[in-house]
């Protein structure tokens, strides 16, 4: 069968490792330097699973630039995984690349099956249904995160499948033998599958915003946050597992998905407050960085590493950036040590390249996620308790 991908980043990588094994799979992408290095076995993700497997399968994979002359002519599915992001004007997820490419597919080959990877509106895939007259389209909410994107995709806990009522029998069969093979599957409306998505990271958002809280109060009174988690996470109805604070909660999607999900409904007033919870969270962190700069008599923070979270190869919406930002607007001196910076400077602050001398010349280190190389050291300053992300 041959499969079409459009947008090359993590999403699209992760379907076109996934479904090479047994497809030929076209990946499309505007970004001409993308595709020029994506056909020299160039990889910009540093996933080896995921890495191994678009070495393995090379054979069937091609890669070609999209742009006006782009056919469709062959695919019989073509999975979107362009970018949504927020448009704080609009007060919504952008949806207009998507709305180009889908009206550009269903222009030239009315017949491919449309399958929505990226993360839109609740009310998009009928929006765009109806704009188009295409009724071959529909949305899989996509639960995975970087880092482990292939193996994510391949073991997923579940697939969920949002199409109207009359999606025909046999796209529902091509679905089901590319994607479900033995996993748990829902099919719903697509306004539900819309909806899981979103709700989905707002749950994510707000674990996250509710350990880091806990942490604000721990920290408050000095108490010790694991042995509070510890307390509270042995029961089974919590559960021991996504509960580690950090300095915030970061990353292309969690922030712009829970703003998304906390407009759905105006009597709603939990989900709202997560974005505004994590906000405060960073500037609680920041004002303790400032205290302890004082408090040792120093005027340099280290900044360990500028991700997301552990092992990431991006550095989009990190907490690291925020808190980069805003020491600098506080007139604080910062280096930076990250090996996964090439330059020597980071707007205008020194990358360090020597650990010693970073540790050396840092009064403090901060760091979202402590590693085996800051152990032992006693100007540390992170909130990671259990070491994992
Ligand atoms: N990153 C994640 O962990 C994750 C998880 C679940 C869902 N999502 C959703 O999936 C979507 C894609 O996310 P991503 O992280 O893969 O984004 P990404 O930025 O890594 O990749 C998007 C790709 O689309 C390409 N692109 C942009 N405009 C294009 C156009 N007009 N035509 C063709 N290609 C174009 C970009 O060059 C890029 O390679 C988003 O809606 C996101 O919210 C992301």
């Amino acid at each position: 069968m041959k499969i079409g991908v459009i947008g090359c980043g993590y999403v699209g990588m992760a379907y076109i490792a996934l479904l090479a094994n047994s497809n030929k799979i076209v990946g499309y992408d505007n970004n001409k330097e993308k595709i020029e290095k994506l056909k020299n076995n160039s990889y910009f993700i540093s996933e080896k699973n995921l890495v191994n497997k678009l070495k393995k399968h090379k054979n069937n994979i091609e890669y070609r630039i999209y742009n006006k002359k782009t056919t469709f002519k062959d695919e019989e599915i073509i999975f979107v995984c362009v970018p949504t992001n927020y448009n704080e004007k609009s007060n919504s997820l952008n949806c207009n690349i998507l709305n180009e490419v889908i009206c550009d597919i269903t222009k030239k080959n009315k017949n491919a099956l449309i399958v929505i990877k990226s993360t839109i509106p609740v009310g998009y895939t009928d929006s765009i249904t109806n704009l188009t007259k295409n009724e071959n389209i529909v949305f899989m909410p996509e639960f995975l995160r970087e880092g482990s994107s292939y193996l994510d995709l391949k073991n997923a806990e579940r697939v969920v499948l949002g199409a109207s009522n009359n999606f025909n029998d046999k796209n529902l069969k091509l679905i089901k033998k590319l994607l479900v093979k033995r996993k748990t599957f829902f099919k719903m409306s697509t306004k539900e599958a819309e909806s899981v998505k979103l709700f989905a990271n707002s749950y994510l958002a707000m674990r996250i915003a509710f350990f880091n809280e806990l942490d604000n109060f721990a920290m408050a009174n000095n108490l010790k946050t694991k042995n509070i988690i510890d307390g509270i996470c042995a029961d089974s109805r919590i559960g021991n597992y996504y509960n580690n604070p950090s300095f915030a909660f970061g990353g292309y999607c969690l922030e712009k998905d829970t703003m998304q999900c906390s407009l759905l409904c105006k009597e709603n007033i939990l989900i709202k407050n997560i974005c505004i919870s994590n906000l405060n969270r960073k500037q609680i962190v920041l004002n303790k960085i400032l205290k302890l700069l004082k408090e040792k008599k120093g005027s340099t923070v280290g900044i360990y590493k500028l991700e997301f979270k552990k092992n990431s190869d991006n550095t989009r919406n990190s907490v690291m950036i925020d808190l980069f930002e805003n020491l600098i607007h506080n007139n604080v001196k910062v280096i930076i040590y990250d090996e996964k910076i090439e330059k020597n400077k980071y707007c205008g602050c020194k990358v360090e390249k020597d650990f010693q001398k970073f540790i050396l010349n840092s009064n403090i280190i901060i760091a979202n996620r402590l590693n085996k190389k800051l152990k032992g050291l006693n100007n540390v300053f992170s909130r990671d308790v259990f070491g994992i992300n």
